[in-house]
């Protein structure tokens, strides 16, 4: 069993596996050398070799315990028919969606504009490189998704005025979303997925309505995903109540991000817990690096836990300190 199912099924404590959110991407000076020749994101991600390449590359370099497929979570919009473009230094740009042009994508269709994903993942769950480790598939959560294909853009500055406008919109997006993720997790999982991490990038933008944008949405994944038999990961960032989330969805393990109090949050929470680091640390030095990733492994000693950061790794981190994080990891007693 790999280490990080020891510690999501078997419970296993002090076993420490590694790896990164966004661990495939612009840090890395060989992914970007490929970025460099492969200017449309989207079709880069419908290359299944050059993104095999790209999910390996922080294997070969850091031997982390999973690796992450190279993917993105807008490629279910992008699936659905609905434009997706990335532009350089602004993030994701979504086009306009009509409920009509969304509704003649059917199962088969959103399957084979997205074959090249489950044809990486089949090419990368017979590579040797990944004995032993845990080859991850993953999805935007419902919430996330939404945000995305109604704002149009990432939220930074918060959602457009309007978002909420259009009651039926919602309802009826939520109604396709939460099909379409769980065609694109059993497509996953068919094609040699192990895990299945649910990214809700924006869960902390929901205000009220708590179970119909958060918990109802989620827990219907989670369920679909476990009933396929492979473990689920949530990451619902941003959120205030990381212990209410567990109790309700009860995902296999929770990933927290750096504002919950790792110490307060054991108290509270049984199941196996994921991340925590504020990926900005990576960008300070040394002994500051040894310091609070230590004091992460020391609070969960006695608790499962799977190493990671409280966000996706930063694209100015140095691989130097990327290579003395996994060292500090790794040897922790
Ligand atoms: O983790 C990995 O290394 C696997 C690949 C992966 C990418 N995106 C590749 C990527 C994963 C798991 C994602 C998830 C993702 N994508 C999320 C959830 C996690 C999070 O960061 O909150 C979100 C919100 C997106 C949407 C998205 N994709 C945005 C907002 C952006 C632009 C800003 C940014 O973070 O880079 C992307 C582009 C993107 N996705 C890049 C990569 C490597 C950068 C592309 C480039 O400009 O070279």
């Amino acid at each position: 069993m790999t280490p990080i199912k020891e510690c999501l099924i078997n419970k296993k404590t002090n076993l420490n596996p590694i790896w990164l959110m966004r661990q495939a991407g612009r840090y890395l000076p060989e992914f970007r050398e490929i970025r460099k020749n492969n200017t449309n994101f989207i079709n880069l991600c419908l290359n299944s070799n050059l993104s095999e390449e790209i999910t390996l590359q922080p294997i070969e370099r850091f031997d982390f315990d999973a690796a992450i497929i190279f993917s993105d979570i807008l490629m279910i919009p992008f699936g659905l028919g609905q434009s997706v473009e990335f532009k350089k230094n602004f993030g994701p740009s979504l086009g306009n969606i009509s409920l009509d042009k969304l509704s003649e994508t059917n199962e088969a269709i959103f399957t084979e504009r997205l074959s090249p994903i489950y044809k990486l993942l089949q090419n990368l769950s017979r590579n040797n490189k990944l004995i032993d480790k845990d080859l991850i598939g993953f999805v935007g959560a419902p919430w996330t998704l939404l945000v995305y294909m109604i704002n149009k853009v990432s939220p930074k500055n918060g959602l457009s005025k309007d978002f909420f406008n259009n009651k039926e919109l919602i309802h009826s997006l939520l109604t396709i979303i939460d099909k379409f993720i769980k065609i694109h997790i059993k497509n996953q999982v068919n094609a040699g997925a192990t895990l299945i991490q649910v990214f809700d990038s924006w869960a902390g933008l929901i205000t009220d309505k708590f179970d119909q944008y958060l918990y109802n949405p989620t827990l219907s994944i989670v369920d679909y995903t476990r009933q396929l038999g492979v473990p689920v990961i949530c990451f619902p960032r941003g959120i205030s109540n990381y212990s209410e989330f567990c109790k309700i969805v009860n995902p296999d393990m929770v990933n927290i991000d750096y504002s919950v109090d790792p110490k307060e949050l054991i108290k509270k929470v049984r199941i196996p817990i994921q991340g925590g680091l504020d990926p900005k640390i990576l960008l300070t030095d040394k002994e500051n690096l040894r310091n609070k990733t230590t004091k992460y492994l020391e609070i969960f000693k006695n608790h499962p836990y799977v190493f990671n950061l409280g966000h996706g790794i930063l694209p100015q981190t140095e691989i130097e300190m990327v290579k003395e994080l996994v060292k500090i990891v790794r040897d922790f007693k």
